[in-house]
Parts: C-alpha cells; sequence; structure tokens
C-alpha cells in the first residue's frame, strides 16, 4: 500500500498545520522512521487497538485483498475523503471539510471506520461538540453554529449505524455528549435542528435491534429525555423520540424496565394519551407519529401488569374499534391487536 492513506504521519508532515506542537512532530516522526510499513499500524497511526477490535480490523482488512486496496487507491472518492479527514486537523478547514464528510455518509460506505480509527478524528468531534454546550443556556445558539454541529451530528450518526464502530462507540459513551441537547427546549429552528440530528443518532442506534445499544440507553436514561421531547416538541423530534421509545418497548429488557414500576408506566402511557388527544384535537393527520404511537401501545399490552392498566387509561378515541383516523393497513392491524389484547374487542 503507498503511503497515500497513511492519515497521520502525512498529516504530521503538512506545514500548513498550525495545531500541533514540535515535540508531537518529533514524536510521530520518529515513529514513522522505525514503523516497518505493516499498512494498517500506520494508518491507525501507531494506535494499538484492543483484541477485540483488532480482530475486527483484520477481518476488515483480509476481506479486501491487496488487489481490492489498489483499486481503493484509484478511488477518487477514497482521497477526497481522506483529505478532508486531514483537513479536520486544521482549524481553518474543519468547517468546510466537517461539511463535505457529512455530505458522503451515505455514498462512502467506508467512512464510519476510516473516521474511527484515523487519530484523533473523534477527539476532534468531541471538541466541536463541548464548545457548543456553552451556547445551550442561555439559548444563543446561532444557525451558523446548528449546522456546523449537525455536520458533526451527522458523522457520529454514520459511526452508529455502521456494523464495525457501533459497539465501540456505544463503549465509548459517546451518545452521552448528546444529552445535553436534547435537554433543551428553546423553540428557534437552530435548537430544534441540533434536537432532531442528536435524535437521529440515538435512533440509528436502536434502528439496529441491538440488546447491547437499548441497553446502554436505557441505562444512560434515554427514556425522560424521549419523554419529554415527545410531549412538548415539534413534528419531527417528537416522530423520532417516539420510534426510539417504540424500539425500546419491542426489547424484552426495555419492556420488562418500563413496566417495572407504576411511575414509568404511567409516564410513557400518559405522553402517549397527551400525543393521541393533540393529533385527534388538532386533525393532524400525521400517520407516521400515530403508527409509532399505536405500535408503542400494543407492546405494552403484551406486559400483562400494564395490560390490565390499559384497559381502563387507553384514550377514549383508541377504544372505538371502527375510528377512522388511522389509515395505513398494518397500523389498523395492530389497533385490532391492541384492542384484543385488552379484551376491548
Ligand atoms: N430514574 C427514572 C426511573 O428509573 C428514569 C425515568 C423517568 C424513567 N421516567 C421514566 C424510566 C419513564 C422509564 C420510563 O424510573
Amino acid at each position: 500500500m503507498s503511503n497515500q492513506y497513511v492519515i497521520v504521519p502525512q498529516n504530521y508532515r503538512s506545514d500548513s498545520m498550525v495545531s500541533i506542537s514540535p515535540a508531537d512532530k518529533r514524536y510521530f516522526e520518529q515513529a514513522q522512521a522505525k514503523q516497518k510499513s505493516p499498512p494498517q499500524q500506520m494508518i491507525f497511526g501507531g494506535y494499538s487497538p484492543s483484541p477485540s477490535l483488532q480482530k475486527s480490523l483484520s477481518t476488515q482488512l483480509s476481506e479486501q485483498s491487496i488487489d481490492d486496496f489498489g483499486r481503493m487507491q484509484k478511488d477518487s472518492d477514497t482521497e477526497l475523503v481522506v483529505q478532508y479527514i486531514l483537513q479536520l486537523r486544521d482549524s481553518d478547514k474543519r468547517e468546510q471539510a466537517l461539511s463535505e464528510l457529512s455530505k458522503k455518509r451515505e455514498s462512502f460506505p467506508h467512512l464510519a471506520p476510516l473516521l474511527w480509527h484515523s487519530v484523533g478524528t473523534i477527539a476532534i468531534f468531541l471538541q466541536e461538540i463541548a464548545v457548543v454546550y456553552q451556547h445551550l443556556q442561555p439559548a444563543q445558539l446561532t444557525p451558523a453554529q446548528s449546522s456546523r454541529i449537525c455536520s458533526v451530528l451527522g458523522l457520529l450518526q454514520c459511526l452508529a449505524l455502521h456494523v464495525q464502530t457501533r459497539s465501540c462507540f456505544l463503549r465509548a459513551h459517546i451518545p452521552l455528549f448528546l444529552y445535553p441537547f436534547l435537554n433543551t427546549s428553546n423553540k428557534s429552528k437552530a435548537f430544534e435542528n441540533l434536537r432532531v440530528t442528536s435524535l437521529g443518532v440515538i435512533g440509528a442506534l436502536v434502528k439496529g435491534d441491538d440488546p447491547e445499544a437499548i441497553n446502554f440507553l436505557m441505562q444512560t436514561e434515554i427514556i425522560p429525555l424521549c419523554l419529554r421531547i415527545m410531549k412538548k416538541g415539534q413534528e419531527l423530534s417528537r416522530t423520532v423520540a417516539t420510534f426510539i421509545v417504540q424500539k425500546i418497548l419491542l426489547d424484552d429488557n426495555g419492556l420488562n424496565y418500563i413496566c417495572q414500576t407504576p411511575e414509568r408506566f404511567f409516564a410513557v402511557s400518559q405522553v402517549l394519551q397527551t400525543m393521541i388527544d393533540d393529533l385527534h384535537q388538532s386533525q393532524k393527520d400525521d400517520q407516521r407519529l400515530l403508527r409509532h404511537i399505536i405500535r408503542c401501545y400494543l407492546r405494552l399490552s403484551e406486559n400483562q401488569k400494564a395490560g390490565e392498566v390499559l384497559k381502563k387509561y387507553l384514550p377514549q378515541v383508541l377504544k372505538d374499534p371502527t375510528q377512522s383516523f388511522i389509515k395505513d393497513e398494518v397500523v389498523k392491524k395492530w389497533h385490532n391487536n391492541l384492542l384484543q389484547n385488552l379484551s376491548i374487542k
């Protein structure tokens, strides 16, 4: 493999770099001189991955033969992505690089491992996030700051989605850095975008039905944060927050956890009820939100204790089997099953 993909040393040689101390530079030059050139060690800047990580890396590398790497090298997209990753280290180029990288999220499947294993990239993301905290309270987030941080969140979402990085992402407790964004209530677009995009990262984590992810989120009390957004949030953040709660409920541990105490159960069912009443009264035709709400109710009805209580507390509009505001056939079926589980029908 040519040096073209040696992210760190190349970066440290660049004269345009402003943020590296001479000592760091020397250290890397020495490390580079010592390097007997196993390519993966160079890519990861001498960082020594844990045994499990090494395993996932070696599968990744052995699955891609040298030929594949040859092809990758010719691939101008890879070159571009690597350039942008390098540019993150330059504070003048960072904003642009973040925006370009976040645009590559869907078209470039190797982005997540490249981001995770390139030295310093995650630290840069966390630094970007931490800088924004001071603008949350009092609320002073500008649209430009919001959009810059949303690029970072988009890249975190990509790490949360990728099978090779999701578990590292969780073990590094990175979702916790987003909780302060979910705990805001300012109605401006800058804040709403920040909330929706942060929820998107959590949504990506629960999408894979991975019990490790669900467990992590539950233990770190994502549910009260989601419930607050479901109660008071705007359309999109509400929908994503409800999707996250639905995914937690669909997990067996998640359902048990929520039905374990009356306080938890009622906290969830009251918010679901508020949303149903809201949809009904405002005559809003939000089938997507409705779908998640009904799925949550159906899942709750599968727990014996919760089912008993729901019989009494199911919103009146949902007790009517002939109601017409559910349009989707699948959701109609869920609603039917719900009424059956509660012996209402
Ligand atoms: N510490 C609270 C609890 O464990 C967290 C919580 C608040 C919660 N509201 C909830 C958990 C609703 C689940 C559902 O009860």
